[in-house]
């Protein structure tokens, strides 16, 4: 297959809406990641997603749609959930929901769950292919399973393990802004759950909500519902965090000063969050172990420091 690249611009848009109808895969620009999104629901279209990426079924996928109505159409909001949806979509937030039984989403998209992941982008290429598709768009990150998520198109194509020849298009609207992925809310027995760290900081989601959340501790060895499995955006490289003083030989992604390699001259979390998969993946190619300064525990830090430890964790 020869993967197209389109410009986010009329005719890219409308190519890429017309490939999503005919059930094959696009690579999709988010303000988080690239996503790779196929017709939610045509379980053809969701297989050859799981198929690009070569990922365990097991895996449940994110549902992007354009907006809060077309979201209600599809899971059952609470009015807790109608309030964060209010006060954060389109954005960095997806909420994991009660199915409805009339929704028409394949049953491969939510693996069997009777609950489901659903998120509206605010990345302006996102919304316009949403509108032009004109349905739900199944979207995990565009990276092969357990690789670094794109940031970039380039990313996405990365002749090293990318998904070029496996899909068959990328929309190009250039670097993503936030950098990292969507945090995920859930509830159990009522109470609101972290399931996943992301973009948007717990902070602002727990001043909407007016009540602390539950952290979600996942069973690394049994990546039930959230999937969260412990090593994953895996870097070739051995990697040490929490490093002061990089040891001779380490290639050093410092935080909080100038350098070749910072993730944030002035120590600017957002930034840094922006610009944590391509300084990993550039660290990579250099083919010596990596050592990450220490990064502050709040805010976007704490998705930063989670996408760390599992790039850090043993496999
Ligand atoms: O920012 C993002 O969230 C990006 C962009 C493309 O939207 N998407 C993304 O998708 O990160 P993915 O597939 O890489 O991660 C989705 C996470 C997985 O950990 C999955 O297990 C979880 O969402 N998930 C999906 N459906 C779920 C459900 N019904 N219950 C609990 N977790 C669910
Ligand atoms: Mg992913």
């Amino acid at each position: 297959m020869k993967t197209l690249r389109l410009a986010p611009d009329e005719s890219g848009l409308a190519t890429a809406a017309h490939l999503l109808r005919r059930g094959q895969t696009v690579a999709m620009p988010t303000e988080t990641v690239y996503g790779l999104a196929g017709d939610a629901r045509n379980g053809e279209a969701v297989a050859a997603i799981y198929a690009a990426k070569g990922r365990p079924s097991f895996n449940p996928l994110i549902v992007h749609v354009a907006g809060l109505a077309e979201a209600e159409a599809i899971a059952t909001f609470s009015d807790e959930a109608r309030a964060l949806a209010q006060a954060f979509w389109p954005g960095a937030l997806t909420l994991v929901l009660p199915l409805r039984t009339d929704a028409g989403i394949a049953s491969l998209v939510t693996a069997g769950l009777d609950t489901v992941a659903i998120r509206v982008p605010a990345a302006s290429a996102a919304q316009a292919l949403l509108r032009s598709f004109g349905g739900p768009l199944a979207a995990p990150s565009a990276n092969a399973s357990g690789r670094i998520s794109p940031t970039s198109a380039a990313h996405v194509l990365d002749p090293d393990g990318g998904l070029d020849g496996r899909i068959a298009a990328v929309l190009d609207a250039g670097p993503c802004p936030v950098g990292v992925e969507s945090t995920i809310i859930g509830w159990e027995h009522g109470q609101p759950l972290m399931l996943r760290p992301g973009g948007l900081p717990s902070e602002a989601i727990e001043a909407a909500l007016g009540r602390p959340l539950a952290q979600h501790h996942a069973d690394p060895s049994a990546p039930s519902a959230p999937g969260q499995l412990t090593s994953h955006y895996a870097p070739k490289a051995v990697l040490r965090l929490n490093v002061d003083r990089p040891e001779p030989g380490e290639t050093y992604l410092d935080f909080g000063h100038p350098g070749p390699l910072t993730l944030s001259a002035h120590g600017d979390l957002a930034e840094a969050a922006a610009h944590l998969f391509d300084l990993l993946r550039r660290a990579d190619r250099l083919g010596r172990p990596i050592a990450v300064a220490p990064i502050p525990e709040h805010g976007l830090g704490v998705a930063i420091n989670d996408r760390l430890r599992r790039a850090a964790a043993p496999r």
